[in-house]
């Protein structure tokens, strides 16, 4: 490590709301209050005062719901959290990238010697986001209104590109990947979380901050946890048809869509020791990447790559590895990727990745995601004692982002 210790980066809290399915309360939530309540947690938890924060940058990808409450949704989110107004915020997008890319521009900022102490988050509405109607201000002269739904295909088809997951599955099956791979991975994730779940891992005070929804009449709603997993079988999910015109991904090998928001405090070890903080994890190398944009279930392992290049770490020395289940297709072309065309070592780097399963059962807030990933990787890590861990998400036009962590 080129850095002396005192200067290393850590995380001392992570926190996340519960992810939910698409027929949620939660639906019903601006992407701006789930933040607000990450946010909050997440310094409160630790005893660090907002006014103490340099910076907060903030991932959010689904524009048109953010939309609703016109933009800025960080500002907005501090503003109402009640924190002091002079604190500096960023909005930013990098598709499903972009909670792990305002982790990224953090520890830029503190290497940079410009900030201390910065917050990551994450956040997503996605079944909150409207239908819109183009043109309308121009008034309709004679005809139909067209209404669009950008939240269907998921893609960017309105530029000519591809759905997600056309590409995810069409190049998958180029890697070999098949459609029952695939689904035997979502049956094993899904049989993962569950283990986990019964195992207490998904614990509220740890990586849980439940989402308390006030109702007309009586005792509110507390939602406390991820409202998406279920249990199936081969059987079961090997006859759901495949969507989006993918040859591949179906709604039982694909993540629901969903609501959530997850934050991140960190540091310089220097502060965090002098605040008497325990870290929960250092940030040893963390990275943005793009390639060619159909390549996008190859994307977690040429970032998994780069960032094992800038710490001198390989594959083999990582616990366990974290690759964001855009689809199914994404953990397992990137470790067959990773694993150099080596059956048995591929095999064995599914075995560490996502031990305790993924957004196919979990969901992927787009936005939130990649945050989740990280502190679910940083917890796991301390429960196991420690060790170094990979976390990587590809996000929209095939870009990637990675961190690795020490604990
Ligand atoms: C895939 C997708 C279109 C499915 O949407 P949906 O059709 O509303 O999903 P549903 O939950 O209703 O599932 C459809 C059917 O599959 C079944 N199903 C879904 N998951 C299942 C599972 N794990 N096991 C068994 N059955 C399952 C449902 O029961 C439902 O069956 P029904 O029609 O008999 O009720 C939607 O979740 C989606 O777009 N996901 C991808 C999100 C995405 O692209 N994210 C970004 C990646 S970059």
């Amino acid at each position: 490590m080129s850095h002396h210790d005192k200067d290393e980066i850590v995380i001392v809290s992570a926190v996340r709301t519960p992810f939910s399915r698409f027929d949620s309360a939660m639906a019903d939530i601006a992407s701006i209050d789930l933040a607000v309540i990450v946010m909050k947690e997440v310094i409160e938890r630790v005893g660090v005062k907002p006014e103490e924060l340099d910076e907060i940058n903030y991932g959010s990808c689904v524009m048109a719901e953010m939309a609703l409450e016109t933009d800025i949704p960080v500002r907005q989110a501090a503003l109402l959290a009640g924190w002091p107004p002079e604190i500096l915020s960023v909005t930013l997008d990098r598709a499903c990238c972009s909670s792990l890319t305002a982790l990224r521009l953090g520890v830029r900022a503190i290497r940079a010697g410009e900030a201390e102490i910065c917050m990551s988050v994450g956040s997503e509405n996605m079944p909150r986001m409207p239908h819109l109607v183009p043109g309308l201000r121009k008034g309709v002269r004679l005809g139909h209104i067209r209404m669009l739904d950008g939240l269907f295909e998921l893609g960017y088809g309105a530029k000519g590109f591809a759905p997600v997951a056309v590409d995810a599955g069409e190049v998958a099956l180029e890697y070999g990947v098949t459609r029952e791979m695939q689904d035997a991975w979502a049956c094993q994730t899904q049989e993962r979380y569950a283990q986990a779940f019964a195992a207490g891992k998904y614990k509220v005070g740890e990586e849980i901050v439940p989402v308390v929804i006030p109702r007309k009449k009586g005792e509110p709603l507390i939602i406390d946890r991820d409202e998406a997993p279920r249990r199936t079988t081969m059987e079961i999910l090997s006859k759901l048809r495949t969507v989006y015109g993918s040859p591949t991904v179906t709604a039982g090998n694909a993540p629901p869509i969903s609501a959530g928001s997850s934050a991140i405090l960190f540091m310089t070890r220097q502060q965090a020791e002098a605040k008497g903080l325990k870290p929960l994890a250092t940030i040893l190398a963390s990275i943005g990447t793009a390639t060619k944009p159909r390549d996008i279930p190859v994307i977690p392992a040429l970032t998994i790559r780069e960032a094992l290049k800038r710490t001198g770490l390989t594959i083999d020395r990582m616990d366990l590895i974290e690759i964001n289940e855009a689809f199914a297709a994404m953990p397992l072309v990137s470790t067959k990727i990773l694993a150099d065309g080596d059956e048995a070592k591929w095999k064995a780097l599914q075995e560490k990745t996502n031990v305790n399963g993924g957004a196919i059962a979990i969901g992927h807030p787009v936005g939130a995601s990649a945050g989740r990933i990280t502190m679910h990787l940083a917890y796991e890590l301390q429960r196991r004692g420690g060790g170094y861990g990979v976390a990587s998400i590809c996000g929209g036009l095939a870009q990637g982002e990675a961190v690795i962590l020490k604990v």
